[in-house]
């Protein structure tokens, strides 16, 4: 039976995070919210616990986990960051940046046998005091089914791992609502393997940055499965007269019997027939709400019709996700 512990986002009660830092300590599994998505947590350093997070996602045993830590002390416990990294340590350390180094004492179960681990340190109060009072570094996959969109609220995990996990700490919707972006630090230029909130033109204040754009050999083990894909049939519109278009479209599959819905940024609804579904006003709305929508219209519609965005700033990982999602078509 999963166990859902309510916290204060702001100001998390010791006593309730405690409960769960007992389970991880236990070798137990955990749900928790970061400032990105909510993660599926475990003792990152203890074999039995991270293969329950392998079975429990239904996740290939060769794509490797991030290891969530909650000081800079504790990251240089288990990996060997090069004069590099330790630049973008000081630079975005905590937030939603994941930095790939050389590996010192992670088990291989955690980092898929390659010889560097993935390491990020949240920006959230709960996730923090979670892996302190655990007093050991948290393994954590986005907390959703292998091959669903990422959850950015509690529900959501509930939904796809209920029963699974012992624990979820509900600390309500997340923040920034697209997983970190995750940077090579061994190679240099360094390599964004997937983009997120923090950008290409924020790290290159920093270092010199290049996409790993070559999907076709995954670099990193994560990019070469498909990702964040609903049931229904996902299509992507990029271009001008998204409304119009896509409600063209909507009008033939309603035709033919599906049930269909639109979602985009400041839609209004043109028939009432389609479900329209709203992003918000800007992409960082819609960032936090992508994954949302999705799952919501995911539940009543056979197809989905998606507005696209330009590959810029918070654009690039918005995109990233969507061509994981679905077909995307320039309009
Ligand atoms: O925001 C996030 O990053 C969330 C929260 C929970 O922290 N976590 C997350 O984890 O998105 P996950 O497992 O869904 O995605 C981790 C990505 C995968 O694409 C994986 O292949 C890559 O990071 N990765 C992990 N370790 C790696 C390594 N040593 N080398 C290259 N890529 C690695
Ligand atoms: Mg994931």
């Amino acid at each position: 039976r999963t166990r859902i512990i309510k916290v204060d986002p702001e100001n998390p009660e010791d006593d309730k995070i405690g409960i769960a830092a007992e389970e991880i300590k236990k070798g137990n599994l955990v749900a928790f919210p970061t400032e990105t998505v909510y993660g599926l947590g475990a003792d990152a350093l203890n074999e039995k616990a991270v293969r329950k997070i392998f079975e429990v996602k239904g996740r290939p045993a060769d794509n490797p986990l991030i290891v969530h830590v909650s000081s800079v002390d504790q990251i240089y416990e288990i990996a060997q960051p090069n004069e590099i990294a330790k630049k973008l340590i000081d630079a975005f350390f905590p937030g939603p940046l994941t930095l790939v180094m050389k590996n010192k004492k992670v088990p291989k179960i955690t980092t898929a046998g390659l010889d560097t681990v993935a390491v990020r340190m949240p920006d959230h109060k709960v996730a923090l005091k979670l892996i302190e009072l655990s007093e050991t570094p948290i393994a954590a996959p986005s907390a959703n089914k292998s091959g669903k969109p990422s959850p950015t609220k509690a529900e959501h995990v509930l939904e796809d791992l209920g029963n699974l996990v012992d624990v979820i700490i509900d600390g309500g919707e997340t923040k920034i609502g697209l997983e970190s972006t995750v940077v090579d630090t061994t190679v240099y230029p360094v390599e964004i393997l997937r983009p997120g909130a923090i950008t290409k033109e924020e790290l290159e204040e920093y270092v010199d940055v290049k996409y790993a754009e070559d999907f076709s050999v995954a670099k990193s083990p994560g990019m070469k499965y498909k990702h964040y894909a609903p049931d229904a049939e996902t299509i992507v519109l990029v271009g001008k007269n998204f409304l119009k278009k896509a409600t063209q479209i909507a009008e033939d599959f309603v035709k033919k019997g599906y049930r269909v819905g639109v979602a985009g940024l400041n839609l209004e609804e043109k028939r009432n027939d389609v479900i329209y579904k709203n992003f918000g006003r800007n992409l960082e709305e819609m960032a936090k709400n992508l994954f949302k929508v999705l799952r919501e219209l995911d539940k009543e519609c056979d197809v989905i019709i998606v507005q696209g965005v330009e590959e810029k700033g918070i654009g690039k990982a918005i995109m990233n996700r969507l061509y994981k999602a679905g077909r995307v078509f320039r309009i």
